[in-house]
């Protein structure tokens, strides 16, 4: 596809680098007023969000926004009987770009939002991936950001995709939880997971 259309990432993880409880299950004790707020603020200026069929982002804008949402339910591509703003799309049948054809975005932001598989895949193309931390949450065994963690940490994997932690804002003082912009300064060395043009 072009390169006009940007890519970022989204995600709130524990110090342990997880997104999620073993039964796949985001806890309470990861959702902060602050996170929730910014997060919700990128969605509204994103074009275009992709996710895995068990994420979602439900917030009050989320059925006016278009998305890709990735299923092996479908061949390659089609549009979700259930959502007309959404494209479900089964990457092993067709290229990103054809998906987002169908969901007629093009150009903008598109913003990556989960779950593991899906983070992965894109690692590649990220022009900036948000993390958010919460220091002092831990998720003993659970779902970690990309399929790698924790034998290594989001952060080590990020820079191992070509971007370098750049600003960072705080998002909830008490609890010390920050988002870091982690922005490209190289091409990452392909692999066989990531997402075709
Ligand atoms: N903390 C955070 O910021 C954050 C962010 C994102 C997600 N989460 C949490 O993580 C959990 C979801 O994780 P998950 O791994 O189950 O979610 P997921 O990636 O949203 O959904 C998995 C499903 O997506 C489809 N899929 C994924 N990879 C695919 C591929 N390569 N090709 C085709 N289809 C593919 C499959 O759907 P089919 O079954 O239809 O084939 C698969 O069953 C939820 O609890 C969510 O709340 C948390």
């Amino acid at each position: 596809m072009g390169a006009v259309l940007r890519i970022e990432g989204y995600v709130i993880v524990s110090a342990d680098g997880m997104l999620a409880t073993a039964d796949r299950v985001m806890p309470e004790t990861l959702k902060f007023e602050g996170d929730q707020r910014f997060f919700n603020a990128a969605l509204d200026r994103a074009d275009l969000i992709v996710h895995g069929r068990h994420s979602y982002e439900d917030q009050p804008n989320s059925p006016r926004r278009r998305r890709i949402v990735l299923s092996r339910s479908i061949a390659a591509v089609a549009p979700d009987p259930d959502n007309r703003n959404a494209t479900l799309w089964n990457p092993a049948g067709a290229p990103f770009a054809r998906a987002c054809a169908q969901a007629g975005v093009e150009t903008g932001t598109a913003a990556v939002i989960g779950g593991p598989v899906v983070f992965a895949m894109f690692l590649d193309r990220y022009d900036t991936f948000w993390l958010s931390r919460a220091p002092r949450v831990t998720i003993p065994g659970g779902l970690g950001v990309f399929p790698d963690v924790p034998a290594r940490s989001p952060e080590e994997i990020l820079s191992g995709a070509g971007l370098a932690p750049r600003e960072r804002q705080v998002l909830d003082e008490t609890e010390g939880v920050t988002v870091t912009a982690w922005r490209r300064v190289a091409p990452a060395t392909p692999r066989s997971d990531q997402v075709s043009e």
